[in-house]
């Protein structure tokens, strides 16, 4: 299995990404989880992390506190799509397992020179503060990583946060791009995929019809999330974002992408965490990133469906 480290903001998306990884232990070996502020403030995103761990029975990977503001700017949260909690929805229990000690920044500079270089896979499922953090603390780790795969950004499909704008690299602008120009291999999820893997009525029922407590919670999150986006999009149902990373370390051929050049606004007021993505290759700059274009929602919804039913 490939090694990876999630480093996240739950987020009932997030939540689901890692229940997923979790009921997947044949392809991913979850090493643990590190918390960083983005949805809401870092000691609910803590929280809810472990709160996930006990719902999935996973309560030995470790979950590490980590920043709790992006590196040069004020936090910005989404409590009007997460709920108060972050985890609004279902009716879960405050968790029993303590956070681990330390630092999450140092617990991925520390794992990534632990293990063999060129192993472990860091899944940012938020804002890009702990891995950029960890980067300008250690940069021998940087060429120890494996590949980057993260849910971020848009190009087609423009903004969620500002009209250019997705959320996590909106929230801390300055880590991603320190990460984008990092030299490591990089995956992103934009939202140019992520909405198109729509948690319409049929898939929010699978899930209930698992009739498991995983099942039932997922459902109820999903449920939550639904109400948000149907009257902000008017689609079919709630993108379900985060779970396209751990989709594809299970998949990877239900998506397809291109390599291309992807930098990071971080200047300009107006237009502030656009991923400038060269999709038409327009320009020489090399290509740092497989920006994804398109997903099987279908054969994503099954795997999730399938995997989900294993916890
Ligand atoms: C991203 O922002 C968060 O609200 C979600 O959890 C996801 O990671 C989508 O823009
Ligand atoms: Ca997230």
């Amino acid at each position: 299995p490939r090694k990876i480290i999630i480093d996240t903001d739950p987020g009932q998306d997030d939540a689901v990404a890692i229940l997923l990884a979790l009921a997947s232990p044949e392809e991913i070996d979850v090493l643990g989880i590190t918390a960083v502020a983005g949805n809401v403030p870092l000691e609910l995103t803590a929280k809810n992390a472990r709160i996930v761990c006990e719902l999935a029975g996973h309560t030995h990977i470790p979950v590490y506190a980590g920043c709790d503001r992006p590196l040069s700017r004020a936090l910005v949260t989404a409590e009007h799509v997460h709920g108060k909690t972050g985890l609004d929805g279902p009716v879960l229990p405050d968790p029993e397992m303590p956070l681990a000690d330390g630092h999450a920044v140092d617990f991925i500079i520390d794992t990534l020179r632990a293990q063999e270089p060129g192993t472990v896979t860091l899944c940012p499922l938020g804002p890009l503060t702990n891995i950029a953090t960890a980067f300008q603390k250690a940069p021998d780790i940087v060429d120890r990583v494996q590949e980057i795969v993260l849910m971020g950004g848009a190009y087609f499909q423009v903004g969620n946060i500002t009209p250019t704008a997705e959320f996590n690299i909106y929230v801390d602008p300055e880590a991603a791009e320190i990460v984008f120009k990092s030299g490591v291999h990089i995956v992103v999820m934009p939202l140019d995929v992520t909405h198109d893997a729509l948690v319409t009525k049929h898939r929010n029922e699978a899930f209930r019809a698992l009739d498991s407590k995983v099942g039932h919670a997922v459902a109820e999150m999903t449920d939550f999330f639904e109400r948000f986006d149907m009257e902000k999009y008017g689609s079919e149902g709630a993108p379900l974002h985060d779970p396209c990373v751990t989709a594809y370390l299970i998949r990877p051929e239900l998506f397809s992408g291109r390599h291309i050049n992807v930098q990071i606004e971080t200047q300009s007021d107006l237009t502030l965490g656009m991923t400038v993505a060269d999709w038409w290759r327009v320009t020489d700059h090399l290509p740092n990133a497989m920006f994804m274009g398109e997903i099987d929602a279908d054969g994503f919804f099954d795997l999730l469906t399938e995997r989900l039913a294993r916890l």
